[in-house]
């Protein structure tokens, strides 16, 4: 189940980073789940910092897809995997709900956000209104 996650993110954007070093492989595909998360907002990011053309399809397109990778992020997690390399802190697994809690909101937000970009002008606000979700969950369950 978890391969088949990874590797349909994999299949669905270019290869992800390299992770050095990382070598539990249900930590490498959370890592590689995120990356693809940063991937998408730095399509937007690059738009609505105007080194790339405002293209409004692919911007609705990006927030699609990182609605779905949102939705894999508790089947990621659920294993309570550790190494060394890795962020996530150990209260994710003591209050694993309120973790998924945050990843469905992702899901969710970006969902609905997808398809109303129509102006560079939207840009703006859509990053920052995801990027607050990601930093919601970063900021209680990833070191900083
Ligand atoms: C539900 C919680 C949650 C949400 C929502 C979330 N993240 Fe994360 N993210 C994490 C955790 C936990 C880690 C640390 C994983 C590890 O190192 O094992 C992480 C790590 C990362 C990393 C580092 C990956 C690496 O290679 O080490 C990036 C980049 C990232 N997140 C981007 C994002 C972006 C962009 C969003 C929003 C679009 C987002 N994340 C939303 C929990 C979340």
């Amino acid at each position: 189940m978890k391969i088949y996650i990874a590797l349909a993110l994999i299949a669905a954007g270019t290869v992800a980073v390299a992770h050095s070093g990382v070598k539990n492989p249900d930590v490498m595909n959370r890592m590689i789940g995120m990356s693809e998360m940063a991937k998408q907002m730095k399509t937007v990011g690059a738009m609505a910092k105007g080194e790339t053309a405002f293209d409004a399809d692919a911007v609705n397109a990006a927030l699609a897809t990182l609605s779905e990778e949102a939705s894999y992020i508790p089947s990621l997690f659920e294993i309570n995997a550790t190494d060394p390399k890795s962020e996530a802190l150990p209260v994710i697994w003591e209050e694993f709900d309120t973790f998924a809690g945050h990843a469905k909101h992702l899901e969710e937000i970006t969902a609905s956000l997808a398809g109303t970009v129509k102006s560079p002008g939207d840009l703006g606000p859509v990053m920052k209104e995801v990027g607050k979700a990601c930093a919601a969950c970063h900021s209680d369950y990833r070191k900083e």
